[in-house]
């Protein structure tokens, strides 16, 4: 059967979508922007606008330090179950803390020192930059006594498990890689390839940014050993809202975070002048948690557990099938690539498109046509579909000024250079 690709077809697609009433959760303030940057950013709920308010104004504004015993001094363990819900977690392995960076530096210092005798840490270079680094940081602060083994992708796309499998041996401490790839939307088999590590005898250490809130994860079934994740992508928490760091249950009581601050610390309020690590999660905790930029999460939070996590893969499957549907017919004559996988399966829930003339006409459908994508180098054109909020109508019509920017050659006018920013 060949797609239809009349824009009637979108808005019937969008009328017999279940999931269609939580776009009115969000403030929409320009209908005509179709925002497909949400795997980036993800828009302002506005029961989180209403609960910063109250946040703000009652709770800091009228309540001061009393805050702390009314609700804020447990909200890192209160949103750390919520999130545990959607990692298919338990509530007490999870905590919301920090960045995804300094968590990850965290987990990956307390994993290394938990395999003292090993040597070999495994990513490959699908993985995000930042963890990259983060992993060279930390093998510099425990004395170069490790090396980085990165497993390369032949295609750019995606790396088989078995090449995974293949660079895992039994001098190997840890394996980490990020779920969902942040250019392709490539994603791995978190079942078998945490099986694969732990019977190499390593740790696992899965960065879910891409996965959380776009697809089911199943860190309990896969006896998932650490995670991190950030909250302002699929979860819209907000920009730069605290990430979570989650940690197996029967690891918790072996595993140190290397920042040893006083919200770590068993009875903090004794104030004892020796470092005693808090039990459970707690000790994942630095210092003074971000109070207001919670707040913000918790409702965001409510929104996609009410949604529920199959209806959300079920639509955004929908909907990465029908924009690839699209390219097919519309796109792909005209010079664009797919830069992500045909099989959904092995997809989240952002569609990377190529074309050598990607960042001007990124640039072009920002200032231009009201669409909001974004540039990753060197030539992907990065749609991220939220399907709590993005509707079919958008796919349809950012396809269309896509292929107008093309056809037009309306890029012509903007500079090759990178702005700061992409
Ligand atoms: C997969 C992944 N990991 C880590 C990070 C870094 O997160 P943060 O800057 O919040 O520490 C990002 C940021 O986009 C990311 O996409």
């Amino acid at each position: 059967m060949t797609l239809r690709i009349d824009r009637d077809y979108a808005l019937e697609l969008d009328h017999a979508d279940e999931l269609a009433r939580f776009r009115s959760e969000f403030v929409i303030d320009d209908p005509d922007l179709i925002y497909l940057d949400g795997n980036s950013l993800g828009r302002l709920p506005k029961r989180s606008a209403e609960r910063l308010r109250e946040a703000v104004e009652h709770e800091w504004g009228s309540r001061l330090i009393r805050g702390w015993n009314e609700g804020w001094f447990t909200l890192p363990q209160r949103v750390g179950a919520k999130i545990a819900q959607l990692l298919g977690a338990r509530t007490d392995e999870v905590i919301a803390a920090d960045s995804t960076s300094v968590n990850f530096f965290k987990l990956v210092v307390a994993a290394l020192r938990a395999r003292p005798t090993r040597s070999k840490i495994i990513t490959d270079d699908l993985n995000f930059p930042s963890d990259v680094y983060l992993l060279q940081g930390a093998l510099e602060l425990l004395g170069n006594r490790h090396h980085l083994h990165v497993v390369r992708s032949a295609d750019g796309l995606a790396i088989p498990t078995d090449q995974l499998r293949a660079a895992m041996d039994d001098d190997t401490a840890l394996v980490t890689l990020t779920h969902t790839a942040f250019k392709s939307g490539y994603v791995y088999d978190m079942a078998a390839i945490t099986e694969a590590a732990q019977r190499a005898g390593a740790l696992m250490l899965w960065d879910v940014s891409h996965s959380i809130g776009a697809l089911p994860l199943e860190l309990s079934k896969c006896k998932v050993d650490l995670a991190v994740g950030c909250t302002y992508k699929y979860l819209n928490g907000g920009p730069g809202a605290p990430a979570f760091v989650s940690v197996r249950k029967d690891l918790q009581d072996e595993l140190l975070s290397p920042i040893w601050g006083w919200f770590g610390q068993r009875g903090q309020f004794d104030f004892q002048l020796q470092y005693q690590p808090a039990q459970g999660m707690a000790r994942w905790q630095a210092g003074t948690p971000n109070i207001l930029s919670l707040a913000a999460v918790e409702p965001a939070l409510d929104l996609l557990l009410e949604a529920g996590l199959d209806r959300l893969r079920a639509k955004s499957v929908a909907q990465s099938e029908y924009l690839i549907g699209l390219w097919e017919e519309l796109l792909k004559p005209i010079g664009v690539t797919l830069n992500s996988p045909r099989d959904y399966r092995q997809r989240g829930s952002h569609v990377s498109l190529g074309h050598v003339e990607a960042l001007r006409i990124d640039r072009a459908l920002i200032e231009d046509l009201n669409v909001i994508p974004d540039f990753r180098y060197p030539d992907n054109l990065r749609l991220g579909l939220a399907p709590i909020y993005t509707s079919f109508v958008e796919i349809h019509e950012a396809v269309m000024r896509l292929r107008r920017v093309i056809v037009n050659r309306l890029y012509e006018k903007y500079p090759s250079e990178r702005p700061e920013v992409t």
